[in-house]
Order: structure tokens, then sequence, then C-alpha cells
């Protein structure tokens, strides 16, 4: 069983939310006490910023939110079970998942809370959220127009509109749950809500951006070389990109499957962008060594110039 003392009231909000999650989903202690297992100091402390806005997010749903992650994981083990027996992604089309996903507004919202909570769970969203707000926002130009295709469940974007280099954000989705879903996370802790749209991002748009994010959808999409061409297309001259996309990660959502960090860095080179930094976040309890080796998940952070 894990100890959520282990801490010793140093993180309330973390030693909160792991009791809440805990509660329904007490399968889940081994987990967790490997995911924590030697976290710095640095890491928990940007944590319990975290477990602050996600608890302040979830509000009276946080319970409802937890057991919606419980049947995220599950799902996701079903994904894992298919990919490892097949090699493949279950879905291979953008039809199949709007059909079954983003058009299911119940399924949706439950993926949105689900993976809330995974942004703390899952030790390789923690890092890529971490890397987001400390590396990638500040590399910003003072002034710069933002701009998130996808932004699901909001943190991304709360950051970004919290930033002081930021001084325009927009959010752009294609499900109603999902702009609800920032909506709502914007309202929880109290921000000026960013100009949010229901944009398809493969539609044509005369507007540019100094600064775009592009966190878990290239996966999502049938044609990653083609988003990141409208992408391009999107950003002003200089202008930078934060994209992150996993390899090796099954969801019931996943379509495109990358098997190396290599393999997305070479989609933003090939759309014509200069790669200024990466970060290779492999999932949680792995080194990124054992994670390539046995072909485990592994988020890949990458920070992209315009030329
Ligand atoms: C898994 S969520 C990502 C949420 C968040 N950015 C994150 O990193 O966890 C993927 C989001 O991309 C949106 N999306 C998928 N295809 C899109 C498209 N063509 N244009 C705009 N948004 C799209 C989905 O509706 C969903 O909200």
């Amino acid at each position: 069983m894990f100890d959520i003392t282990w801490t010793q009231g140093a993180y309330p909000a973390l030693e909160g939310l792991i009791a809440r999650q805990l509660a329904v989903f007490p399968e889940h202690g081994g987990y967790l006490g490997k995911r924590f297992a030697g976290a710095t100091a640095e890491e928990l402390t940007f944590t319990e910023g975290l477990a602050e806005i996600v608890t302040k997010i979830a509000g009276d749903e946080l319970d409802g939110c937890c057991r919606d992650y419980r049947w995220l994981a599950e799902v996701v083990l079903e994904e894992e079970i298919f990919f490892r027996r097949q090699g493949r992604y279950r879905l291979s089309t953008f039809e199949e998942a709007n059909a079954e996903i983003y058009s299911n507004l119940a399924y949706m919202t439950r993926y949105m809370n689900g993976l809330l909570l995974s942004q703390i769970w899952w030790h390789n969203h923690t890092a890529v959220m971490r890397y987001f707000r400390e590396v990638y926002l500040p590399g910003n130009a003072p002034g710069a127009r933002h701009l998130e295709i996808g932004p699901g469940h909001g943190l991304f974007l709360y950051y970004a509109a919290r930033n002081e280099r930021t001084a325009e954000a927009a959010g752009w989705d294609i499900s109603p749950a999902s702009i609800a879903r920032v909506k709502a996370t914007f309202a929880a802790t109290a921000q000026p809500l960013p100009e949010l749209a229901l944009v398809d991002m493969f539609e044509p748009n005369d507007r540019r951006f100094d600064s775009i994010a592009f966190s878990e959808v290239l996966e999502h999409l049938e044609q990653p070389a083609e988003a990141l061409d409208a992408i391009v297309k999107l950003m002003a001259p200089g202008g930078r990109l934060f994209l992150n996309a996993p390899v090796n990660s099954p969801a019931p959502d996943h379509i495109s499957l990358f098997r190396s960090p290599e393999e997305i860095i070479a989609l933003v080179e090939a759309a014509g962008l200069v790669v200024e930094d990466s970060l290779f976040a492999p999932t949680s309890g792995a080194s990124l060594a054992r994670a390539r080796k046995l072909s485990l998940a592994i988020s890949v952070a990458v920070t992209a110039k315009k030329p």
C-alpha cells in the first residue's frame, strides 16, 4: 500500500489529492508509489502547485474526476494490451475516433476529467507540463500572441494565459466538450477567459501567432505532416512552436503511431521548423533507456522556431 504520509505534510495539496484518488482507486497505490519514488524537491514543488490548480478546477467534482481517471486508466490498459499483441494502435482513421470519442459529449467529458488527473499521476505528463511552464513560455518574446490548438482540459492554456510574456491567448478545438472544459478551468481559477472557438485546424485561416502550443494532438491525427504544415502557416515569422506528442502510447483515440522520439523531431524539421530544444520524458517508473528498449511510452516535447 502507498504511504500517503511520505512527504510529511510538506505538499498538502498533493497529499490530499493522493488520498482522494486512492479512496476510489486503492489498487493504484503501488503504481503511485513508483511514480513518486525518487522525485526531487523541485519536481514535488511544481507538482504541489499543479495539484492545487487541479483541485480547484475539479471543485465539487473532484471525486467524480478521480473516478473518471480510474476509468481512463482501465481503458488505456485495454488499449495497451491490444498494442502489445498487435504492434499497432486500435484505431486508424480520424472518422472512427470522431464517431467513438470526439462527438460523444459524455465520453469526451470523462476523458478530459481523467486526463486532468493524469497531469499529476503520469510522470511524463507532469514533466512536460513543467517544461512548458519553466522552459518554453519564458522563451517567448514579450507581447506574444499565443494560440493553443486542442487545449482539452485547458491547463497548458491556463499557464500560457497567466505568463507575463503573453499579450493575447486563444484556444481552438473541434470538440464542444473541450471548449466547455477550458471555460470551466478558467472560471475555477478566476482567470480572465481567453478567446475560445470551435475551429478545425485544417481550415484555412488568416490569423498569425507568435507562439503555438500543440500538445497531445498530433498522434490523434491521420496526417501528422499536414497538421504541421497547417501550424507553420499559422505561425508568424520568428514564431515558436511547443509540440508535445507521445511515442508508443496507446489510447482510445490515438491513430498515428510514432516509434521513436527522433521520428517526431524529423517531422517537425520536415515542416521547415528549426528545433531549438526538446525533452524526452519516459513513462512513470522507467528510465529513458529502458523505455526505448521496451518500446514504452515517452512524451516528446519540442520547442521549434519558424525561420
Ligand atoms: C487529447 S486532447 C489534448 C488535450 C491537451 N492539449 C493535453 O495536452 O492533454 C486532444 C484535443 O485535440 C482536439 N482536436 C483534435 N483534432 C482537432 C482539429 N483538427 N482541430 C482542432 N482541435 C482538434 C480534440 O478535440 C481534443 O480536445
